[in-house]
């Protein structure tokens, strides 16, 4: 059935080297709360002693509930996000509809996409719009009332639209991956304000270039800019409107040549982004007009090889799928890296003070056990306990703190090695 089909696939995808993670930090962010808050129940136990601690030390440690609660914020809203820029017309909208699997974006002849507009999956079923200067919520009934509502706003071009898309419809949206739209990067003078609204959270870039000409200044000019303020961006090259080609035979192979190495040249010696094995595996020939329409003929239980088709369809069928197989790849693996590693890094710092907070009421504890003196001695029945409960915490925590650690590392290990 196309069901197991579509599980299969998506089990098998690279996509879940980010699900997974991203679950297996959120449990730890879990612990990490429990301990917060075991400890703070703790020093608020013992803060009548003030020789033990003083009220400053108390109120830091209650700070830690707010910093961990907004880093698990900062954690459920993490996603992937994938960039898509290119000339006008060079079929950004359709690619990005083609991976959807569903014709979402408008697209079509001359400058059609005139702001940005990101896709997102939305958990409640429902379709609806958000625009940059309101919190409203703007219900969509259709992809048609989509499009019509995208051109009655009066929007600027490097303002950002966030589409809300049921989850349940397509299996990038489900596994927190998140696409932006862009208007053709030789339409505007604002490249800079692009960048630095846009890009510098997008873990992978695709250009997508037209492969009836040969990659342009004004598409060259904007990567090297992203380059600059992006250590090594992952960018993608594809060559689409491919099936044209088909119509030129005589000419296919030598085209294909020509620009994959000059789009190779292009990541390598110009942006070096990336060296020239990975060069090669980021560039690619498609038709995402075929793709998308092949698509919506699976929705709709036809066969994709159904209609008239150019020379060469089922090849590059083929190559869009390894291009989003890399894709998956990548975008996981960097959004891992990117997103995650932070996180774990300041979980661990905020474990490493708890712990030296509670080392000092240890010490202290200690010293005051030593002091024998009997105006000190009605505490010191208290300061069994207290020493217990201390080493106890102590202990898990650096368990918890050890188990932390090690874990995200080796997930983080394991996601830069697969
Ligand atoms: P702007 O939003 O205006 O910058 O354009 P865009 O890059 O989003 O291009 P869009 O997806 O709107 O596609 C432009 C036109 O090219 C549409 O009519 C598409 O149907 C067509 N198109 C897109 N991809 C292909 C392709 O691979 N082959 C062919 N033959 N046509 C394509
Ligand atoms: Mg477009």
């Amino acid at each position: 059935s196309s069901n197991g089909d579509t599980r299969h696939f998506r089990e098998s995808s690279p996509l879940q080297i980010f699900v997974k993670a991203k679950k297996k930090i959120n449990d730890i962010f879990l612990e990490i709360n429990d301990y917060v808050q075991d400890s703070v129940k703790y020093v608020e136990s013992i803060q009548d002693y003030q020789v033990l601690i003083d009220s400053n030390e108390v109120q830091k440690i209650v700070e830690y509930v707010y910093k961990i609660k907004g880093i698990r914020d900062v954690l459920a809203r993490d996603h992937m996000k994938v960039a898509f820029f290119g000339r006008t017309s060079s079929g950004k909208s359709t690619v990005i509809n083609a991976m959807l699997r569903d014709k979402i974006l408008p697209s079509g002849i001359g400058h059609t996409t005139n702001c940005f507009l990101q896709v997102e999956g939305s958990d409640n079923g429902e379709t609806y719009l958000i625009t940059e200067d309101s919190a409203e919520r703007k219900n969509v009934k259709s992809v048609s009332r989509l499009a019509h509502a995208l051109c009655e706003e009066k929007l600027n071009e490097s303002q950002l639209v966030r589409i809300f898309w049921p989850r349940d419809k397509c299996s990038l949206l489900r596994d927190d991956v998140v696409l932006v739209d862009s208007p053709g990067v030789d339409i505007t003078p604002n490249l800079d304000e692009w960048i630095d609204k846009h890009c510098l959270d997008a873990d992978v870039f695709v250009l997508v270039a037209h492969a009836q000409s040969t990659l342009m200044v004004t598409e060259k000019n904007f990567f090297h800019k992203v380059s600059l303020k992006l250590s090594k961006p992952n960018i993608f090259v594809l060559n689409n409107h491919w099936d044209t080609s088909a119509s030129e035979p005589e000419y296919i192979d030598k085209a294909r040549v020509q620009h994959t190495e000059r789009a190779v040249d292009f990541l390598v010696k110009e942006l070096k982004v990336c060296s020239q094995k990975e060069a090669a595996e980021r560039v690619f020939f498609i038709s995402a007009k075929e793709c998308l329409s092949a698509r919506c003929k699976e929705q709709q239980g036809l066969s994709i090889q159904s209609g008239a088709l150019a020379e060469g369809f089922p090849g590059r069928y083929f190559e869009f799928q390894s291009f989003e197989r890399k894709f998956e790849e990548c975008i996981s693996k960097s959004a891992v890296k990117t997103k995650f590693e932070q996180h774990s890094q300041r979980g661990k710092t905020v474990a490493q003070d708890i712990r030296l907070t509670m080392d000092t009421l240890y010490e202290k504890s200690q010293k005051l056990k030593n002091d024998k003196t009997e105006e000190k001695k009605n505490v010191y029945e208290k300061l069994n306990y207290t020493e217990q409960r201390l080493l106890i915490l102590t202990q898990q925590m650096k368990e918890k703190i050890q188990q932390m650690v090690s874990e995200t590392e080796e997930k983080v290990k394991k996601a830069l090695s697969e």
